[in-house]
């Protein structure tokens, strides 16, 4: 058994993908108040220090309360490329090789802050990273699926201009109530423009948003899933078809989607054969960044070197690279796993 420290030292080694963090979940209050200073914006709390004091969350409502608050301060290309930037330099720090990350284009939309503005932020830093830092990337529109689908409709459309640079898009936002399949002809129209699929189910929805976002969006991965483990037919199916789940183990505690780390089922996933990735999701407010979730999960659930290198290839089978780029990241992994 490895101790925290060892553990740590391993995880960092190993050369990562995150495939499941929002942008906007990366701002991190200090950030945040530099930027709402600059730009002449009262923050939505006092200081650093209440805001802090203040990401105790009963569930996914009351954090993406917070989480918009927040996101408000930005309103600049600047504001965007500085904090890409920032969570790109962090990643590659904790030799994350790879990120697929989030974006929530209606946030800013609904604030009056247009395409225009935001994207060429996130682009530039994208980037850059991939030039100065060596991490490669890809960005996921998401929709908010709590907002109207034909609001997700016109955003689609509106990002014609950048839609080369756009990966795919995803749902997410508050689950219960707004199954997969609102957002049906919305999917198929990214479908039809060549972009991937991915949504949001199953984290605080039940089993049969994930089967929905499957059948009526094509998604072609899930984000964190967790709940699929209440319908064995279900889970089957998902190791049949080799469906990845983009499982955050730190925000499952937070948002208590699951009681306590001890009692989340990432190892039950793993056993049950599913493919699983760790990942952080909303990092700034939720715990902790990637290297942090690996470790926290591996000690809550006495996970082995060798559960931690499966979630690490995971990290790179699942994502949208091409083929040639995965089997280089997975020699590199085993190849640091040997060490
Ligand atoms: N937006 C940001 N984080 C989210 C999460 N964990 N679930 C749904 N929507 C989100
Ligand atoms: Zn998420």
């Amino acid at each position: 058994m490895l101790d925290r420290d060892e553990l740590r030292a391993f995880v960092q080694r190993l050369p990562k993908a995150e495939l499941h963090v929002h942008l906007e979940g990366t701002l991190e209050p200090e950030l945040a108040f530099r930027i709402a200073e600059r730009n002449g914006i009262v923050p939505p709390f006092p200081d650093v220090d209440t805001a802090r004091a203040a990401y105790e969350f009963q569930d996914l409502q009351s954090f993406l309360q917070v989480y918009y608050a927040m996101t408000s301060v930005l309103r600049t290309e600047q504001d965007f490329f500085d904090l890409a930037w920032a969570y790109l330099a962090r990643s590659a720090s904790e030799n994350v090789r790879h990120v697929e990350l989030f974006f929530d284009p209606q946030a800013h939309l609904g604030r009056g802050v247009p395409f225009g503005i935001f994207a060429p932020g996130i682009l530039v830093a994208l980037e850059d990273a991939e030039q100065q830092l060596g991490i490669t990337s890809r960005l996921i529109m998401c929709f908010l699926r709590d907002q109207p689908p034909e609001d997700a409709l016109k955003v689609l459309r509106t990002a014609h201009l950048y839609r080369d640079r756009i990966a795919g898009v995803g749902l997410d936002s508050a689950e219960v109530g707004y199954p997969p399949a609102l957002f049906k002809e919305v999917f198929a129209e990214a479908a039809s423009y060549g972009m991937h699929r991915v949504a949001h189910a199953g984290e605080e929805g039940p089993a049969e948003y994930v089967s929905g976002a499957l059948d009526d969006l094509g998604a072609e991965r899930i984000d964190h899933g967790v709940r699929c483990l209440e319908d064995p037919a279900l889970v089957e199916r998902l190791v049949r078809e080799r469906v990845p789940l983009t499982v955050c183990p730190l925000s499952n505690v937070r948002l208590r989607v699951v009681p306590s780390m001890a009692e989340h089922p990432l190892k039950r996933m793993m056993d049950a054969g599913l493919m699983v990735t760790v990942n952080s999701d909303d990092p700034a407010y939720l715990g902790g960044y990637l290297v942090d979730n690996y470790v926290e999960a591996a000690i809550a659930l006495g996970l082995s070197r060798d559960d931690l290198v499966v979630l690490a290839e995971n990290s790179f089978r699942a994502s949208f690279l091409d083929d040639a780029s995965k089997a280089l990241h997975l020699e590199a992994v085993r190849l640091a796993a040997s060490l």
